[in-house]
């Protein structure tokens, strides 16, 4: 259980552990309204028990559907949007190599749409599937947000003309609420195969339902250590054994306090870019709400220390820092000596590129720290899926004891509605005519 390690001795320099043991009893009560369900949002609490609570049927009925589809198809398309993309994309980049959308051998290729509403990729995915064998796996808690909506009508379209209806079904899972929303009526009526995210599951906390398990098994991953990583973790948390979750939630609120105003998860592993992604979902939507909470912003290194490095280190001190430190790299790669030396690089010859990746990361904690940019480290052993799900449940665990100290309902996101009643006047949806009227009116 020693997969993730927690230290803020570089945090304390900008608040003192005295301020940190003052919100002891806050913290107290924050963990207990999440724990007993006594909070704002209380109904949106599925995702705490769900790895323990997840059958091992389950897990083998999803490895079934997406064998079917690995077996069936070239390329698969996952459309979502939020919370029903954003967990599976994290951790099958995590685990994936890069390189591997350029190997044709490599069967399915996983690509993903409905995040966007652009037509360019649209069109470009859709030339792309042309002639291919795809299936598609349709995720939508509601079943009725636009952009998914609309990649799935086009896809669908296009699976049916090129296989038939009855073949393309075969080709279609969905996964959506037991019951509600268009998508489960035309699943039902289609025979889609289909799989249910529980309406107490919010969607930026359904990476471990079968909302990320599905498009992750299809990536050939392995979904049971995955939950049995987040199981564990799930355990140690709601025991008390392990306090690393109420100890990163204190040290951010406490930093926030102290006018603290942005988190930057920081990164020295590509692998992990996506999962900085979802985090910033993950607390960007729990936490951002009633004019509070620190804006999650994310950060690629040593890549971005060539751009926002600068600002960092010398901007407005408004900013802190989490660092996801990965102790063990799965590769060894080795600088080679020259015997030329032009370019001066013959001091690290024989080092592993990882010890120059190690190097350049606690430099830069340590120029950070002095330059006033508070740092938690948060270390884990390795990047593999035992290790991805503990993570997971200790940031979804994080983010709701976080949100409860913030003082918001960390399970609602009122604010993003309104950006879509603006899209809806605007293409004249029906039942918004008085807003389409007032709109119009406004940008004219
Ligand atoms: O976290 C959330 O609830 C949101 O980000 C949703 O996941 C996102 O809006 C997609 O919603 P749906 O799954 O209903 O299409």
């Amino acid at each position: 259980m020693n997969n993730i390690r927690v230290n803020i001795n570089d945090a304390l320099g900008a608040v003192s552990e005295k301020a940190i043991e003052s919100m002891a009893s806050e913290v107290r009560e924050s963990v207990n309204t999440l724990m007993e369900g006594t909070g704002a949002g209380n109904d949106f609490l599925g995702w705490v028990r769900l790895p323990v609570d997840t059958p091992d049927a389950l897990l083998d009925d999803i490895n079934a559907t997406a064998e079917r589809l690995r077996t069936e198809c070239e390329v698969v398309v996952v459309i979502g949007i939020g919370g029903s993309y954003l967990g599976a994309k994290a951790v099958l980049e995590a685990l994936g190599n890069p390189f591997s959308v350029y190997d044709n051998a490599l069967k399915p290729q996983i690509v993903f749409a409905g995040h966007n509403i652009g037509e360019d990729y649209l069109y470009e995915l859709q030339s792309y599937l042309k002639g291919k064998k795809f299936g598609i796996i349709v995720i939508s808690k509601s079943g009725t947000t636009t952009e998914p909506a609309i990649a799935f009508r086009l896809l669908k379209a296009q699976l049916e003309e090129a296989e038939g209806r009855e073949a393309a079904a075969r080709h279609i899972v969905a996964v959506t609420d037991a019951k509600r929303g268009a998508l489960r009526t035309l699943a039902d009526e289609e025979g889609y195969t289909t799989y249910v995210i529980e309406d107490s599951v919010g969607g930026r906390f359904s990476v471990l339902s079968p909302v990320g398990l599905l498009p992750i098994a299809v990536g050939g991953y392995d979904i049971k250590a995955l939950m049995e990583g987040a199981r564990e973790r799930q355990k140690a948390i709601l025991s008390g054994a392990d306090k690393s979750a109420e100890v990163y939630a204190t040290t951010r609120n406490a930093l926030y306090r102290s006018g603290k105003k942005i988190e930057i998860l920081v990164n020295y592993n590509p692998r992990l870019h996506y999962f900085a992604e979802w985090w910033k979902q993950l607390y960007g939507e729990s936490e951002g709400k009633d004019h509070r909470g620190i804006f999650p912003a994310a950060v690629d290194f040593s890549t971005d220390l060539h751009s926002m490095g600068q600002w960092i280190q010398d901007g407005e001190r408004t900013i802190f820092e989490t660092v996801i430190s990965v102790e063990n790299v799965d590769h060894e790669v080795r600088i080679p000596t020259d015997e030329a030396n032009l370019d001066g690089l013959n001091f690290l010859a024989g080092k592993r590129v990882d010890e120059v990746n190690k190097m350049a990361e606690l430099g830069t904690r340590l120029a950070h720290v002095d330059g006033g940019v508070p740092n938690i480290l948060i270390t884990i052993d390795s990047i593999c899926e035992r290790t991805l799900g503990s993570l997971i449940y200790f940031f979804e665990a994080s983010c709701g004891i976080s949100g409860y100290l913030l003082g918001v309902n960390p399970f609602n996101q009122p604010g993003v509605e309104a950006y879509k009643r603006n899209m809806f006047a605007l293409l004249a949806k029906p039942g918004y005519e008085e807003e389409t009227a007032a709109i119009r009116e406004r940008v004219r």
